[in-house]
């Protein structure tokens, strides 16, 4: 007998179903269609349905389908219009060659070196902070975080070059972000979208020609782009080259500052957590101290605190796919042309996976609970199976950074007491946050530390 489709939650409005609620408050949506139905159920979209499904085997096998009976293509076309045919946004088997050449520009070594840019970059950034101030600290990571990935991805001569312009095009991209709309229509935005592409492609095509011409001159993103070939032997083109570093920049820099933020402003919120971060990085990487790799795997109380953030604040808190073939998720069959999606801020409370999970206690994941391993699939901020965050490594480096430097040189203290969730069609981040801080009287003069970055 063919199983049932899944039953709706309750609220939905004529013609709007629960498209309205959704937009203003999604995670409530979810939780009381969770509440009503368990770990599988339905929203109404306008006309659209969408199947929600809860609980880590069903997350499991949201990841471990195939591409060809749930696309994750199909949810983000609207993306195309910004970045062309790119990563998961190409036909399957463009994707499947472009995965590996992006897959090799974050291999280890290339990572060790992307990590002494982040030290350089947010120690640049603490050294002009002065001794002592108030700063909105979501506003100045997000800058901080856009000049690592510039000095990253671009390299610091292009960036230093063209990095201000570069980001202010880019805002405008993101502006032109809309799900809903035909990408075409002639509407201010979209004709700023496309004038931004434009002058991106000015800006850059004589930096990728000149890359070209001295395949060995450089050491970034940018340039291993450009040396690499693709499958049929051949240079990537310059098209795919900009599309993407601008993909990546897109997957990869609000992502990492909202959770980067979001991190500081718990650990100032919880002093008895914090200080056993303090007491770890007196130890392991004090004031001055490069922080290289040996280094960086000691920081164990900053890096859970990082991984309890992608829990309770993940910047993702939904993904979405394309049912292609009927498909069935426990009881329920959920029928080709529906959504379907998991959600994170669902998905990372279950208490039969984490203990008291409304709590921030970042050591459930110190390996005597390791609350995460008791299924692959209960934590889910950067995704999972084929389409796993292919920059979690770098994403998880540098919030370890940030957060490691920030606190060593100054004592801070949160002004802003209330910080909501800002949600947003990208990433999700922390509201304006006010943080006060007083550089530390024992940090060395900064100067050893880059002495030390070339030991
Ligand atoms: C905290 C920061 C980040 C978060 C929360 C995050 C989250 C995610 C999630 C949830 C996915 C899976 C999407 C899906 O299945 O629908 C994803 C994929 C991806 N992310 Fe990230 N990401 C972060 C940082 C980065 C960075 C820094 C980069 C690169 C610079 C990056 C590059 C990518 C790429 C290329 C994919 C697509 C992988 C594929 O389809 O093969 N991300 N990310």
């Amino acid at each position: 007998m063919t199983k049932p489709t899944p039953p709706i939650v309750s609220g939905a409005l004529p013609v709007l179903g629960h498209a309205a609620e959704f937009q203003r408050n999604r995670p409530d949506l979810i939780r009381r269609g969770f509440v009503e139905h368990g770990g599988v159920f339905s929203l109404k979209l306008a006309n659209q349905n969408v199947a929600v499904v809860i609980g880590p085997d069903h997350q499991k096998k949201f990841f471990m389908e195939t591409d060809g009976r749930l696309s994750i293509q199909e949810p983000y076309t609207f993306l195309k219009a910004m970045f062309g045919e790119v990563l998961f946004l190409a036909p399957h088997d463009k994707y499947l060659q472009q995965r590996p050449l992006v897959q090799e520009l974050f291999k280890r070594e290339k990572m060790l070196h992307y990590v002494n840019v982040m030290q350089e970059v947010v120690q640049k950034w603490l050294d002009s902070l002065g001794d002592s101030g108030e700063i909105d600290i979501t506003s100045e990571i997000g800058v901080l975080v856009q000049e690592v990935a510039g000095n990253c991805f671009l390299g610091p001569e292009v960036h230093q070059a063209i990095g201000r312009e570069f980001w202010d095009l880019y805002a405008d991209l993101g502006k032109a972000l809309d799900p809903l709309l035909p990408p075409n229509l002639p509407l201010p935005k979209f004709y700023k979208r496309d004038k931004a592409k434009a002058r991106m492609t000015e800006i850059l095509r004589p930096i990728i020609a000149e890359r070209r011409a001295n395949p060995d001159k450089y050491n970034d993103f940018l340039q291993d782009i450009i040396n690499k070939e693709g499958n049929d032997g051949q240079p990537v083109d310059e098209e795919m080259v900009r599309n993407l570093l601008l993909g990546l920049m897109f997957a990869g820099h609000e992502t990492t500052a909202g959770q980067a933020a979001w991190t500081l402003i718990f650990l100032l919120k919880h002093p008895d957590y914090l200080q056993k971060v303090l007491a770890e990085i007196e130890e392991v990487a004090p004031a001055g101290v490069h922080i290289d790799p040996k280094r960086m795997v000691q920081l164990d109380h900053i890096a859970w605190a990082v991984h309890e953030i992608e829990r309770l604040r993940p910047s993702a808190d939904m993904l979405m796919r394309v049912v292609k073939e009927d498909i069935e998720f426990g009881d329920y069959l959920i029928p080709a042309g529906w959504l379907v999606q998991v959600a994170q801020e669902i998905g990372h409370k279950l208490p039969d996976q984490f203990a008291e999970p409304e709590r921030f206690d970042p050591l459930r994941f110190s390996p005597d609970r390791a609350e995460d391993k008791q299924h692959r699939f209960n934590l889910f901020g950067f995704g999972g199976g084929t389409h796993k965050c292919t920059g979690m490594n770098f994403a998880n480096n540098e919030m370890i950074i940030i957060t490691a430097l920030m606190l060593r040189q100054f004592e801070l203290e949160l002004v802003t007491q209330d910080t909501q969730i800002l949600r947003g069609l990208g990433a999700n981040k922390p509201t304006k946050t006010i943080v006060r801080y007083r550089r530390r009287e024992l940090a060395p003069a900064e100067p050893e530390l880059a002495a030390a970055a070339g030991d």
